[in-house]
């Protein structure tokens, strides 16, 4: 069945990891998707797999952190599919030091580049989903459908986690964002949630070699493994099969929460 036929999306943060595979199974299910990354190489090469598998897709090489960029993704959207039914803040990253250590710089690029991208993009969506919806509820009393708006926070930010209070500070906010937005576009028919990966594999979780900026020592990774009720870390597919059914009309009376998505890792949610 494919849930999401007929519908555009947005999927920031689409050139690799949860973004990519999201763009992937939200294409698989029927929707249009743009894909937006700051890296214009793993944007496109996200794309080619999804036109490669049938489905449809553009790209949008942008940095939402600025406004600007944000409303120009959105009117991408609109360019070449014509409507923009799903925003999934996917895009996000991390710089991790121990907080007495932690400079300004450190703190506002993490803030930047996981809080002001997605309330950015949920920004610039707010003429293509609130204002059409509000025109609909005019004409014919109601949306025409729900629209859906997801928001990327983390587990670290449900349980704490140190060296990362610059990244738990901007995934706190988004869940806190989540449930505010949700009562301001309910009215609208628009779904505002979140999900809370625990671990999953992708660049940001990789082992840590000596010098990267991305990744986390071996011995972390095994502790992650071994408070995970299901027994693995969790794969990119997990998240967006999870994003997959907020995008969809099975979401529709779903709004407000953060789901976490973890395999049931202990001592955390
Ligand atoms: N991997 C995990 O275990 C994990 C756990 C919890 C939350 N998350 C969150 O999931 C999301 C995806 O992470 P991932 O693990 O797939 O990471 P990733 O690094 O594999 O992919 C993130 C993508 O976002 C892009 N990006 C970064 N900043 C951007 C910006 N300003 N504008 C546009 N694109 C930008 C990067 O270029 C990259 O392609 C992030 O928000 C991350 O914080 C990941």
């Amino acid at each position: 069945m494919a849930r999401l036929a007929g519908k555009v999306a947005i999927v920031t943060g689409a050139g690799r990891g949860i973004g990519a595979a999201t763009a992937a199974r939200l294409a698989a299910e029927g929707a249009a998707v743009v894909v937006n990354d700051i890296d214009p190489v793993p944007a496109e090469e996200t794309v080619t797999q999804i036109l490669a598998e049938g489905g449809q897709a553009v790209a949008c090489v942008a940095n939402t952190v600025d406004s600007a960029e944000a409303d120009r993704l959105v009117g991408v959207a609109l360019e070449h599919f014509g409507a923009l039914d799903i925003l999934i803040n996917n895009a996000g990253t991390t710089r991790d030091k121990m907080f007495h250590g932690m400079d300004d710089e450190m703190f506002d690029f993490v803030l930047d580049a996981n809080l002001k991208t997605a309330i950015h993009c949920a920004r610039a969506a707010m003429p293509a989903m609130r204002d059409v919806a509000k025109a609909e509820i005019a004409e014919h009393g109601r949306p025409a459908h729900n629209r859906k708006i997801v928001f990327t926070s983390s587990v670290a930010a449900l349980m704490g986690n140190p060296g990362q209070v610059n990244y738990v500070a901007a995934k706190g906010g988004l869940i806190a964002v989540t449930k505010t937005l949700a009562r301001e576009l309910g009215p609208f028919g628009i779904n505002v949630n979140a999900v809370a990966p625990g671990f999953v594999e992708t660049r940001l979780t990789q082992a840590k070699q000596p010098g990267e900026t991305y990744g986390i020592p071996d011995q972390m990774r095994e502790m992650a493994k071994a408070m995970i009720a299901l027994g693995r870390l969790g794969l990119p597919g997990d998240i967006a099969a999870v994003h997959a059914f907020l995008a969809s009309a099975d979401s529709d009376f779903v709004s407000g929460v953060t789901i976490p998505v973890t395999g049931g890792q202990l001592g955390g949610m």
